[in-house]
């Protein structure tokens, strides 16, 4: 519009020159008044149609992989973003540990953490585990602690009491949040507590075609929440990697039979499927498709605090750009009347948008 406006003034001023001074006081009067006109029919048809049926919109912001003795240097930009909520996908704390003293002491120091603090008072948390914050490096079923480790991770997410997540084995959880009259269903899912052990040899994991990575009570559980889900969106908050299979680090798919009966459960679903992942300590938006379905995005934010410089690592499923440097992720969604347009994003320091995708999804 200002570059539209400079260009009518200059041709005025040329054209105005020669006549006199009662015309030209009339004709300033007449362009002036078609100007504003002008300027505001533009101004209306700039505005995508669909402007005017926004009904709400809410902002999640998410991390993993966050090391206290690091700088906690994202939290200012977080606080910035004015997130509804904050999602841990993971690696909260590096406890890496047996000892439930050491555990509790580290994630108390996170809590205190100034700025995460501020956090806290102004926003809602949730949160599963990865490994680290579990207790063990890239650790699964055989780790001894893991009903202490539980019990203290509930603690620092202030997991309400009568939660029925505390009455089950495993940390998965669930949440029907109701954000400005957006509905999130946040499926929280545990990929420690049951996980069967991987074989490593050469520090490449090799594909487990029989073991399982959820055990089954909680297969049964997420495959009826998927089917029963009927919120405007559901979110499934799962510290490993999803869809991404050529990298060689932890991921579903070392469990091919498992990733196969994930993909099988989100096609049950009648609502829009977002996966929130963490632990890469590399960034990146996934979407994958299948015939005749929704498509499904995956956003991996890692890390808060130590990411990994650049690395040309392939993935079939990624879209946009990787990001290399210290993130977090932030969703913004907005809801139309029919349909709602979810800005998925990887944002730095500075409040810098590393990589951005917006999907527009059907009501
Ligand atoms: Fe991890």
């Amino acid at each position: 519009m200002k570059f539209m406006f400079n260009k009518i003034h200059v041709r005025f001023i040329t054209i105005q020159s020669t006549i006199s001074y009662h015309r030209k006081m009339k004709s300033i009067t007449l362009l002036l008044l078609s100007l504003i006109i002008l300027s505001s029919c533009n101004r209306r048809m700039d505005l995508p149609s669909h402007q005017n049926d926004v009904i709400s919109d809410a902002k999640l912001a998410f991390g993993s992989c966050n090391k206290l003795s690091k700088p906690q240097h994202l939290w200012d930009d977080i606080l910035a973003d004015s997130p509804d909520a904050f999602i841990w996908l993971g690696d909260i704390i590096y406890g890496d540990t047996e000892d439930m003293g050491v555990l509790r002491d580290k994630y108390q120091r996170q809590k205190s953490q100034p700025q995460y603090a501020q956090l806290r008072k102004q926003t809602s948390i949730y949160g599963i585990w990865d490994d680290h914050d579990y207790g063990k490096n890239d650790g699964g079923k055989s780790y001894p602690m893991k009903r202490e480790s539980k019990a203290i991770l509930f603690d620092f997410l202030e997991v309400p009491p009568q939660d029925q997540s505390w009455n089950r084995e495993g940390a998965y959880q669930d949440y029907k949040l109701n954000v400005h009259d957006i509905s999130i269903h946040l499926i929280l899912l545990d990929e420690r507590y049951f996980r069967d052990t991987l074989l490593r040899p050469d520090g490449i994991y090799q594909p487990n075609d029989t073991g399982t990575v959820l055990g089954e009570t909680q297969w049964k559980w997420f495959e009826e929440m998927i089917k029963s889900s009927t919120s405007d969106l559901i979110i499934i908050g799962s510290g490993t990697q999803v869809f991404p299979e050529e990298h060689r680090f932890e991921k579903w798919a070392n469990f091919p039979r498992e990733r196969a009966r994930f993909i099988q459960v989100l096609k049950t679903a009648s609502r829009p499927i977002l996966i929130l992942s963490g632990d890469r300590h590399f960034g990146e938006i996934s979407r994958f498709s299948a015939a005749g379905q929704l498509p499904v995005y995956e956003v991996t934010s890692s890390s808060l605090t130590h990411t990994y410089p650049t690395r040309n690592e392939p993935n079939k499923y990624r879209i946009g750009t990787p990001v290399t440097i210290d993130n977090y992720g932030l969703l913004h969604i907005v809801k139309y009347k029919d349909h709602l347009d979810l800005e998925l994003m990887l944002k730095g320091e500075g409040n810098r948008i590393l990589s951005k995708e917006i999907w527009s999804v059907p009501r």
